[in-house]
Parts: C-alpha cells; structure tokens; sequence
C-alpha cells in the first residue's frame, strides 16, 4: 500500500531512538577509505532521529558518491562551496544552524588544517565556522597508523582537544587507526547533545547474571541477559556520568564505558567494594547475581555413571546488605525480579524490599513466564518510599531512561 506524505528516503528518521528528534548534524567526509562506512553512519544518525546534511571534500568523492551520500541523507550534499554561502547556511550564526558538525572519517591532512586555522575544502571551512561559532565538534580520525603517529600530527590532536574538540576512536588494528565503529559515534554524538545531568557523578552499574560451580565444569546460574544493566550504564555514560560496570556474564557493554566481567556472586561482592571505594555517587544493582550455590564445590568433574545427584544449596552472600552497611548514604536503586500473581502482589514484594533492604528505589518486575529476562521490553513497577509508578510494556532503555530521570529527581541533579 502507498504510504502517505512525508520523504521516503527519511523514512526511517526516530525509528530505533528519539534522542536526536530535532537536531540537526552536519556530517563532513573526508578522503579516508572508511567514507565506505558513512552511508552507515548517516542512517544510524536518522534512526535516532537526526536531519543529517553532508559535506565533503574532494578527495572523499574519489571513495565514496556524493549521490550514495545524498541517497543515505535525503539531503542535498555539498561538494564545494558556491555562491549559495552553504557554510553560512549549514553554520552560520542563524536558528536553523547545525546543533553538531562531526567529521567522519577525519584525514590526517584535514585533522592538521583545522588545528592551524587552515580551511581551503568544503569540510575545513565547516570546521572553521564550528570551531568560531560555537558549535560542538566531534571528529573520527582514521589513518594509516604511522600517518595518525606523526609527531606534527598528533601535536594538532591537542591542540583541539585543548579547544574543546571531542575526539572518538580511533581503534589501533592491524597496523591501522581504524575510525570507531558506527555504534560508537553515534553514541558519542547522542551524549554530546544530551542533558548533562549526571556530569560528575560517578555511578556503579551491576548486569548480567553470576554462576555457582557445580563441579569444575558445570554451573548453576539464570537466564539474566544483562541488556538493563548495560542500558542503564550507557545511559548514565550518556548524562555525563563516569560509569563503571561490573557484570557476570550477558551483553557485553560498548567499549567506552569502563567495565569488569566476574564469574560468581563473591567475585561480584568483591568487585563491587572495590568499584564503591574509589568513590560513588549512585549504585545501581540490575544484576540477577545467583543467590543460591552449592554447599561445596566437587574437586573433579562428576561422572554420570555416578547415577542421580542430589546437591544441597545454601543462599549466597546479599550484596545490597553489606553496601548499606558500609556506605549508610549511598543512594541505591535495586532492581527486584518476582514472580508475582498479580499486580498488588508485585507491589508488595517490591515494598517490603524497599523496607528490608535500605534502597531508596525498588524497580519490581515480573518474572514469570520468561517475560523480562533476555527479551528486548520490560515492564515495571518504580519504588520509592512513599510513592510508586507504572511502567507499561517498553524498550529497556526507555525504562533506563525513565530509572535515571527518578533518580535524578531524587538527587535534584540540574540538567546543564
Ligand atoms: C584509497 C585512499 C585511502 C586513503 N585513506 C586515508 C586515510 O584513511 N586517512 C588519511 O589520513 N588519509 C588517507 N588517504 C590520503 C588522503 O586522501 C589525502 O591526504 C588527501 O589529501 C586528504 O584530503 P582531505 O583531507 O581534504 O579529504 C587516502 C588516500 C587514498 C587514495
């Protein structure tokens, strides 16, 4: 069926994120052979919802076609500077200017020109116009490693990260400073555009499930995925917050945020501690750590010709007792999985957590029949003494979202 209005090739504009709804970005390629990967770039941008305009230099039209880039855009793309003033128009002092210009990927030779002032392409004169209007820069450089090495090179690195300039990647493989992935600009750029509300806050994270071992080989463990844990991390990584992740296991968390992986609940505990001691503004416990172990752990691997085994559990150590215990006004927010008969039944487990446990927020939900664990959505019950709300049936970074606005409301942190 036809569908109605609207320009098809922004079609997919807001469909995985609204965080960049309304923003505009000024997306300038270079002559490195990673263009190939802006096309990929610039609709990732969309999906979150950004208008994305292109600039390129020449050189980068020898890699990539200005009409695969006008094609990923729906946006005309620019190719030299006319009559038209399209630097002006794209950046200039007006309230239609760009809310960001990333350049992706960033050449040696273009890194070096915006540093000295230099700006005889397209994409250094749009960096120029950034650079003296204001308007938040991020590059991506992506080089032959000793071309990224060069001493002048590098020496102009500083020279913009000292203006403000916010580098992402590169990542160092096979010989080469290969630009960040697409996930990683894109996340950059959303933090970069986003409330600061957590900047300075540094923030523990726990996900993901723990194992208890049965025998050197075989474990007891959950069907825990740790897409919360990582959603809530990234998002608080995104508000401006130092994050640090500890998980046992599930979706490894993007290579920026500072993690450390564990195996059992103790190594969990002691991990935990450690994070909590360099210093803590938030813990977030969004981890299902296995709460029950086998009293003793068989020195060999047990044989089946052994017939039925029986094993006798006992509870593991709670984590959240000796957190409280050791930091009395840590504010914490613990997520609870129930199985629960029905919505009031939910609610009361979630309260009586609350009470016993000393969180200051309780985020319930129910486990039964799988729903919560390893999928996508979720949906939740939020605690805090004195208060509770719904969370109807979403995508689990929406409700990290909403996990994070309670707790910044509670800390009365102000959006910058
Ligand atoms: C196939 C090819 C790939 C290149 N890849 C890179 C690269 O990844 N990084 C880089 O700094 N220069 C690279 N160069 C060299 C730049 O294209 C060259 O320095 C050019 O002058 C850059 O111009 P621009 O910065 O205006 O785009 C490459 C050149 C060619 C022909």
């Amino acid at each position: 069926m036809a569908r109605k209005g609207g320009d098809p090739l922004k079609d997919i504009r807001s469909t995985r994120g609204k965080e960049l709804d309304g923003r505009k970005v000024v997306l300038c390629v270079t002559g490195s052979v990673a263009s190939i990967e802006v096309p990929a770039l610039a609709r990732e941008l969309m999906r979150h919802g950004a208008d994305v305009s292109v600039v390129m230099s020449e050189s980068a039209e020898k890699l990539v076609r200005p009409e695969t880039l006008e094609w990923a855009t729906g946006n005309p793309v620019v190719r030299k500077l006319t009559g038209k003033t399209e630097h002006v128009r794209l950046a200039g002092e007006w309230e239609g200017r760009a809310d960001l210009v990333l350049v992706a990927p960033c050449t040696a030779n273009t890194l070096s020109k915006m540093a000295l002032g230099i700006d005889d392409t397209p994409v250094t004169t749009l960096a120029s116009m950034a650079l003296g209007g204001g308007i938040p820069l991020v590059v991506c450089p992506a080089a032959h490693e000793p071309m990224y090495r060069n001493p002048a090179v590098a020496a102009n690195l500083e020279r913009l990260k000292e203006r403000g300039v916010e580098f992402v990647g590169p990542r160092f493989e096979e010989g080469k400073a290969k630009m960040a992935t697409v996930e990683e600009i894109v996340d950059a750029s959303m933090r970069r555009l986003a409330a600061q509300d957590f900047r300075g806050k540094k923030v523990v994270v726990t996900g993901g499930p723990t194992v208890e071992f049965i025998d050197p080989v075989r474990v007891i463990t959950n069907l825990s995925s740790g897409k919360m844990g990582v959603a809530l991390a990234k998002g608080a990584w995104m508000r401006g917050a130092e994050v640090s992740y500890v998980h046992g296991g599930g979706l490894e968390p993007p290579p920026y945020i500072r993690s450390r992986k564990v195996l059992t609940t103790a190594e969990m505990r002691a991990t935990v501690l450690e994070e909590l001691k360099r210093g803590c503004d938030l813990f977030i416990m969004a981890a299902a750590p296995a709460d029950f172990a086998p009293e003793s752990k068989a020195p060999g691997k047990i044989r089946t010709s052994e017939g039925t085994l029986s094993l006798k559990l006992k509870p593991t150590s709670k984590i959240i007792d000796e957190v409280r215990t050791k930091w009395p006004e840590l504010y914490m927010v613990a997520f609870k999985a129930e199985t629960a008969p029905s919505r009031g039944a939910l609610a009361e487990a979630a309260k009586r957590f609350l009470k016993e446990s000393g969180a200051n927020m309780v985020v319930a939900n129910d486990v039964s029949s799988g729903k919560g664990f390893g999928t996508d959505t979720n949906s939740v019950l939020i605690i805090q003494r004195g208060r509770s709300r719904e969370i109807a049936k979403r995508p689990k970074d929406e409700i990290a979202k909403t996990v994070l606005d309670d707790v910044g409301k509670a800390l009365k942190l102000r959006k910058a």
